[in-house]
């Protein structure tokens, strides 16, 4: 039998899908399972986007051109406008999801071995698509203590070689919900600066920033235009995750040059989902608006919840729809493994992210998970009560309510 390669092997498991065959097994028990694993928007696309795929009137789908539909990115820059980033329709290439942006990204800025820096924890695909560019993360933590802001400039500079090519963020950052402050955002443009790095900016989650604090953008950011790639998608704006539509956007024209040759490779981005994405650019702002409502009361809800059952610790997520919360367990994997196989609350269970996946660094996240908040809140509530049981009831628990109680008794 043929051998297969060491890339593919190298590959990560997804996180947010690998618990998924006991989640299914689970589902055959009969049990209901919450799924706050994933990234997947419940609330409603922009009915602009479902009305132009209904009225769809072609005899042939055909390919469109490699970089997206013109009248597509011509739009799109009045949508960026709206966020003071100054970008012209010639800098947008229009991409297969954002994952494909990240892709041809890295493709065509780094060379196998060239290194990037990233904080952790971080959306666990820039491992895997670093490693389909022969590239290699060095990684920083960010902690749950300091809410998982920007770690200090020092231990970037100490990560820098020869090989660093460049930084990539995530702003409001998944899998925390963290979003980067004018001045951290001025520190990591300092430092692209002084280095002449490139700024990998996914800004998938800007529409999604709850805090009063701006959203800053990389293109808010002076004297590095030429350094920084922007990644986009509407997958989370509109609620548009099976389109897949990204966008990947640069004022570099080499760079570019480079990304068109791996967007004419691949051919065309999906024609049917640049139609809807098109037409979600008319989205009402009242649409808008009460998506955003509704995710900011979910996350009310959902960490004042967390924050209340015995041992839990979530910081409060400043934007995108996830948290990092801190549970009381021995091995995050375990807990969310068993809550999947081998505990059931009221024949329910929940399927949360064990945290370790967002870290390439070892050690790290074991007692953390990623929750995404995609259920209303009436089955918010249903999640948060089966994770007070399953924390009461997990063997594996750190500290025993018991002695809990004992340590408070102790402390009164
Ligand atoms: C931070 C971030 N970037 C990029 C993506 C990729 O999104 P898509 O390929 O659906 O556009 C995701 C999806 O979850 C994400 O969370």
């Amino acid at each position: 039998m043929p051998a297969v390669s060491n890339r593919g092997k190298a590959m990560p498991d997804s996180p947010i899908r690998k618990l998924s065959p006991l989640a299914e097994k689970a589902k055959a028990r009969g049990i209901k399972v919450y799924h706050l694993n994933i990234g997947q928007p419940d609330l409603p696309t922009p009915p602009q986007a479902l009305k132009a795929i209904q009225m769809i009137d072609r005899t042939t789908i055909e390919y469109s051109p490699s970089e997206g539909i013109r009248s597509f990115r011509e739009k799109l820059v009045h949508y960026y406008n709206r966020y003071k980033i100054e970008v012209e329709a010639d800098d947008i290439i229009i991409t297969t999801g954002g994952s494909e942006a990240v892709t041809f990204a890295f493709m065509s800025c780094l060379d196998p071995g060239d290194e990037i820096i990233v904080p952790e924890p971080a959306y666990a695909n820039y491992e895997a698509f670093a490693i389909v560019a022969g590239a290699v993360i060095k990684s920083i933590a960010a902690n749950i203590e300091e809410g998982f802001a920007l770690p200090p400039l020092e231990e970037f500079e100490k990560l820098l070689t020869p090989k660093t090519m460049g930084l990539m963020i995530c702003n409001p950052t998944n899998p925390t919900g963290y979003l980067y402050t004018r001045e951290e955002m001025n520190k990591i443009r300092d430092l692209v600066k002084k280095y002449d790095l490139y700024l990998f900016s996914d800004e998938v989650y800007r529409e999604f920033c709850y805090t009063g604090s701006p959203y800053i953008s990389a293109f808010h950011l002076d004297g590095i235009e030429q350094n920084v790639v922007l990644i986009d998608s509407v997958s989370k704006r509109y609620s548009e995750c099976g389109l897949r539509i990204g966008a990947l956007i640069t004022k570099n024209k080499e760079v570019r040059r480079n990304v068109l040759k791996f967007c004419q490779a691949r051919l065309s981005p999906p024609l049917i989902g640049q139609i809807a994405a098109e037409a979600s650019l008319d989205a009402d702002p009242e649409y808008m608006l009460n998506n955003y409502n509704e995710y900011v009361n979910r996350r009310k809800f959902l960490i004042d919840g967390l924050n209340r059952i015995d041992g839990v610790y979530s910081p409060i997520p400043m934007g995108a729809f996830y948290t990092v919360a801190r549970l009381p367990v021995d091995d995050a994997d375990d807990f969310c493994a068993w809550m999947l196989s081998e505990f059931q609350y009221n024949n329910q269970t929940l399927f949360l992210a064990p945290a370790s996946g967002f870290y390439t660094l070892p050690d790290k996240g074991k007692d953390e998970v990623r929750i995404a908040y995609v259920l209303k809140k009436e089955d918010l509530a249903i999640c948060l009560k089966i994770l007070e049981e399953a924390l009461r009831e997990y063997p594996g628990r750190k500290i025993k309510i018991a002695e809990e109680e004992a340590i408070r008794a102790s402390l009164s």
